[in-house]
């Protein structure tokens, strides 16, 4: 053990029974089929970070006074890995997952660690399941690197230990009609995040509170929540996604939008992503900029709206063709018959393009 991640000194205990893989098609649930193994190191005040070692995946056995348990001492990534036609294994930009894993540490006081070495690690753990990655296009596998306060200690302060661990899952599309659209209900009283708080990590935290006002929009029929923030309704987020505006603005310039990251919105490697793409289109103005419902609103009515999505590593673009705001419906334009829009449509198979491996772009696709 040491005083940084050492993935030379990985040790690999295969299971002895492999588990019956799920079949690969659109019934296939999201997040409940594991593979057969899973990833974890463990970390001491004293210590340092243990071997890392790769084990059949298995209930976790923890002190029931773990701070994980109590004062969600707890956090997360999103990522997945992906088979291109030549069988290659790939990842999508994993050092944004890493840095971000590596701020979420930091913010809950938990130790940080070299991102370089958990990604080898995680590649070895992937080359152990990798019959687990599906290498049909739109199935991939979702890997949560978690990181866990397991101290037995009920006192309220910094973790002495913790775990750092990977599962993963095949998943298919995100949602159960997959790429389309769908209606969202903007939240006026429950906050998703403010200013000074946890909206920019990925920590446990953030998500239970957003169980409730999802409960209440699905029974008024709206699959998501939009969340807002302020006396002023700044739009900020939808369900776990971050949130896409492509309007004509007042001036009539066509611009796509998103709130900036100014602490409260989670930074996406989607959102990052769709910046990124669509700058480098010069095809339209692409802002990080505050926003308010009064201003989507108005757009909407003076037909200015050409398309809103979410976006996100699970579902990667979701269109949204409707939206609820103070008990108004307002329609949001898509595509013909149903369908999403031209430029989420666009933006869909140009991430699939690059993180399946069939085009380039930058480095952000890293075969294993
Ligand atoms: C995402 O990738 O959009 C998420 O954050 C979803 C995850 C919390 C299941």
């Amino acid at each position: 053990s040491g005083s940084s991640i050492d993935s030379s000194l990985l040790k690999i205990q295969r299971a002895t029974a492999l588990k019956p893989k799920p079949v690969f098609d659109n019934s296939l649930p999201f997040g409940k089929f594991f593979t057969d193994h899973m990833l974890e190191i463990e970390w001491d005040e004293k210590d340092g970070f243990s071997a890392p070692q790769i084990v059949p995946h298995h209930p976790l056995s923890i002190d029931a006074a773990a701070p994980c348990l109590h004062y969600g001492v707890q956090c997360f990534e999103g990522m997945k890995a992906y088979k291109d036609k030549s069988g290659v294994v790939r990842l999508f930009r994993p050092d944004k997952n890493m840095k971000r894993l590596n701020d979420s540490c930091q913010r809950l006081s938990m130790p940080m660690f070299d991102g370089n070495q958990f990604i080898e690690c995680l590649k070895q753990f992937l080359k152990v399941d990798r019959d687990w990655i599906p290498d049909k296009d739109g199935f991939s596998l979702y890997i949560r690197p978690t990181v866990i306060a397991t101290s037995s200690s009920l006192g309220v302060h910094p973790a002495h230990h913790a775990l750092f661990y990977v599962i993963a899952c095949p998943v298919g599309p995100y949602f159960k009609d997959g790429f389309a659209p769908v209606k969202v209900l903007a939240e006026s009283k429950f906050k998703r995040a403010w200013p000074g708080g946890t909206g920019c990590n990925k920590v446990g935290g953030n998500y239970a509170p957003g169980l409730l006002p999802q409960k209440m929009a699905a029974q008024q029929g709206y699959s998501q929540v939009l969340w807002l923030f302020g006396e002023e309704d700044y739009v900020t987020e939808v369900g776990s996604m971050n949130f896409f505006v492509f309007w004509k603005r007042a001036d009539g310039k066509r611009e796509l939008i998103t709130a900036p990251l100014d602490g409260t919105i989670l930074p996406g490697v989607t959102r990052d992503s769709i910046l990124e793409l669509t700058r480098e289109w010069r095809e339209f103005e692409v802002s990080e900029k505050t926003f308010t419902m009064a201003d989507l609103i108005n757009a909407a009515n003076e037909g200015r709206v050409i398309e809103i999505f979410g976006a996100g590593t699970a579902a990667i673009v979701s269109p949204i063709n409707g939206i609820s705001y103070m008990g108004k419906e307002y329609a949001i334009p898509c595509g013909k018959d149903g369908r999403a829009g031209e430029l989420s449509t666009r933006l869909f198979h140009e991430l699939c393009d690059i993180q399946y491996g069939r085009k380039q772009f930058r480095d952000w696709s890293v075969a294993i």
